[in-house]
């Protein structure tokens, strides 16, 4: 099926779960997040642009949004950034395994990512990450302190002397020691699309081995 016909079956067919196969549904899926880096799509997708990043602790779970900034529909892979001083880092370098959970209001759609991460915060993929990145959000990489740190006053997250300015590109190069680039491979994938008509369930593992599956909701 085409990707605009499938797009659109998605989002207009009175019960999705009636018409499409669940290759169908896997493939549409992976294809509404890489839609978040479509320029020219004016559609509803936006809701993919951030996710809420859930792990493990020492003494529990944590969770926080962060900005998609990268999917592999094909190789099944999708990237954020992160400063390398944060408390998340720590976190997943001891507990690897995550969920990344996504929600579009407007597609009513929620995607729950099984991953596994990796950090890359001083090789080529971090480079390329950095090279990309604009120097609008570099600018939260020039931070003075570590995220999370206790301060005596409220702190911008960036050198006060640059208020609403940005740094020029030069000056965003010494944010590069604090950037880290967070791949995660997704194993699994839980589709659930809320609708009046019916809800839409499906499940998708990727590893050990690959099986899909429809689900009650
Ligand atoms: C809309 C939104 C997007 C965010 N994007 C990121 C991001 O891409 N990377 C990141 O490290 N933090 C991002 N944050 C901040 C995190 O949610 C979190 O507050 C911060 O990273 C500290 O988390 P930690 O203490 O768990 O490391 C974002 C917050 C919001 C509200």
């Amino acid at each position: 099926m085409s990707s605009s016909i499938l797009m659109n079956s998605l989002n207009h067919s009175a019960y999705p779960g009636l018409t499409l196969t669940l290759a169908d549904l896997e493939q549409a899926s992976w294809q509404q997040l890489a839609s978040v880096f479509d320029s020219t799509n004016q559609a509803s997708v936006t809701g993919f642009k951030t996710m809420v990043l859930a792990s493990r602790t020492n003494t529990g779970a944590d969770a926080r949004t962060v900005v998609l900034r990268k999917v592999d529909g094909d190789r099944k892979y999708v990237w954020f950034h992160t400063d390398v001083r944060a408390a998340k880092v720590m976190e997943l370098e001891a507990f690897p395994d995550a969920t990344l959970l996504f929600w579009d209001n407007t597609l009513r759609v929620q995607l729950r990512l099984t991953v596994e991460t990796h950090l890359h915060s001083t090789d080529y993929i971090a480079d390329e990450h950095w090279k990309e990145l604009a120097v609008s959000s570099r600018k939260m990489y020039l931070s003075e302190y570590e995220p999370g740190s206790h301060q005596p006053n409220s702190y911008p997250g960036f050198p006060t002397h640059l208020g609403a300015e940005l740094p020029t590109k030069e000056e965003s190069e010494s944010g590069r020691k604090n950037f880290a680039v967070i791949e995660c491979r997704v194993l699994a994938m839980d589709y659930l699309q809320l609708s009046r008509d019916g809800q839409v369930r499906a499940m998708f593992q990727y590893e050990p081995d690959c099986k899909m599956a429809w689900l009650a909701p």
